[in-house]
C-alpha cells in the first residue's frame, strides 16, 4: 500500500497542479511527488507548500519547471543490454516469423513514456535490420508517446549528443546516424518510422492491436492502483501473442500478472497468450 500524505498544503498543491497542468497527481505516489516538489521548492526558496502555491500563482512560468521535474526523462538507446539482446535475437525474430508464416504484413509497436525517442528508435533500428529485404513489404506503425512536449520535440529532431549514443553498436551508429557538429543525427529513414504523440498515460491510449508495447521506467512513480489499471489497459491493447516489455526494476501487479505469460523472465518480457506459443525461458 502506498503511503498517503494528508498535509493540507500538500493536498491543495496537488489540486492546483491538477487544474493548471491537467495532470491528475493523485496517480503519482505521494512520496515521489514530495521528493520532486522538494527539489523545486529548494531551488525557489519556498519553505512550505503554502509558499510554493503563492509562488506558482505569482509566477506561472514555474509550472513548466515543475512539469519538467515531475517527468524524469532519463533514457538511452538500447537501454539494458540483456533486454535488447532478447528483443533482437528472439522476440522480434519470432514476431516476424509469425507474421510471415501467417501472411500478415503489419507490425504495430507502442513505446509508452518514450522520452526523447531513444527507445522507439532502437526498436526501429532492430526491425530495419531484421526485416532486411522484406522491409518494404511490411507496413510498420511505431508510436512513441510521452506527456512531456519538450522531450517529444527532441525526439522529433532526433539529434543526439555523443554520450546519448554510447550504447549504440558501432555498426548501427555508422549505418543509421550522420555526424553533425559534434552530435549524431538519426537518418531520415528511421526517423520517418516513428509517429510521436502527446499522451497522458493516466487517461489516454495510443490505440489497440499492438504486437508489442514497451512501457519501461515510467510506472515506478505511479500508485499501485494506477499501475494495475495501466497494465490491464496494455493487456487489452495487445493482439494475442503480443509482447509487453517492462523496466528492469518494475513488477507486474494486479490482474495482469495472472493474465500475461512470462516470456523472458529476467528481461521482464511478457506475452499475451495465444495458442501454440513458445514457452517460458
Ligand atoms: C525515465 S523516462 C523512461 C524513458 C524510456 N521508456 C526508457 O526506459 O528509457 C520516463 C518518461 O515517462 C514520462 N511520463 C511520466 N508520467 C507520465 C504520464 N502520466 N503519461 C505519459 N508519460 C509520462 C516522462 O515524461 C518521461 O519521459
Amino acid at each position: 500500500m502506498d503511503k498517503v500524505c494528508t498535509d493540507r498544503g500538500f493536498l491543495d498543491l496537488k489540486r492546483l497542479i491538477g487544474e493548471q497542468l491537467s495532470l491528475d497527481c493523485n496517480h503519482y505516489k505521494d512520496s515521489y511527488l514530495q521528493r520532486r516538489l522538494a527539489v523545486r521548492m529548494r531551488d525557489r526558496g519556498a519553505r512550505t507548500y503554502g509558499d510554493y502555491i503563492s509562488l506558482l500563482k505569482s509566477d506561472p512560468g514555474e509550472y513548466d519547471e515543475l512539469l519538467r521535474d515531475l517527468t524524469i526523462n532519463v533514457t538511452q538507446f538500447f537501454r539494458d543490454h540483456a533486454v535488447f539482446k532478447a528483443l533482437e535475437e528472439a522476440v522480434l525474430p519470432m514476431l516476424i516469423y509469425r507474421k510471415v508464416t501467417r501472411g500478415e504484413a503489419s507490425i504495430r509497436v507502442w513505446s509508452a513514456g518514450c522520452s526523447s525517442g531513444e527507445e522507439p528508435y532502437s526498436i526501429c533500428i532492430l526491425l530495419r535490420e531484421l526485416l532486411g529485404e522484406e522491409f518494404d513489404n511490411f507496413s510498420l506503425t511505431i508510436v512513441g508517446s510521452d506527456i512531456d512536449e519538450e522531450v517529444l520535440q527532441s525526439a522529433q529532431e532526433a539529434v543526439y549528443l555523443p554520450r546519448q549514443v554510447v550504447n549504440v553498436p558501432r555498426a548501427y551508429l555508422e549505418r543509421y546516424f550522420v555526424p553533425d557538429n559534434g552530435s549524431y543525427r538519426l537518418c531520415q529513414e528511421i526517423k520517418d518510422m516513428v509517429r510521436f504523440r502527446n499522451i497522458d498515460l493516466f487517461t489516454g491510449t495510443a490505440g489497440s492491436h499492438f504486437d508489442m508495447i514497451l512501457c519501461r521506467n515510467v510506472v515506478i512513480y505511479f500508485t499501485r492502483e494506477m499501475q494495475e489499471r495501466l497494465y490491464m489497459r496494455f493487456y487489452s491493447a495487445l493482439r494475442e501473442g503480443g509482447y509487453f516489455v517492462m523496466g528492469n526494476t518494475e513488477t507486474l501487479v494486479g490482474e495482469a500478472a495472472h493474465r500475461f505469460k512470462q516470456a523472458f523472465v529476467r528481461e521482464r518480457i511478457y506475452q499475451k497468450e495465444a495458442d501454440g506459443e513458445e514457452g517460458t525461458r
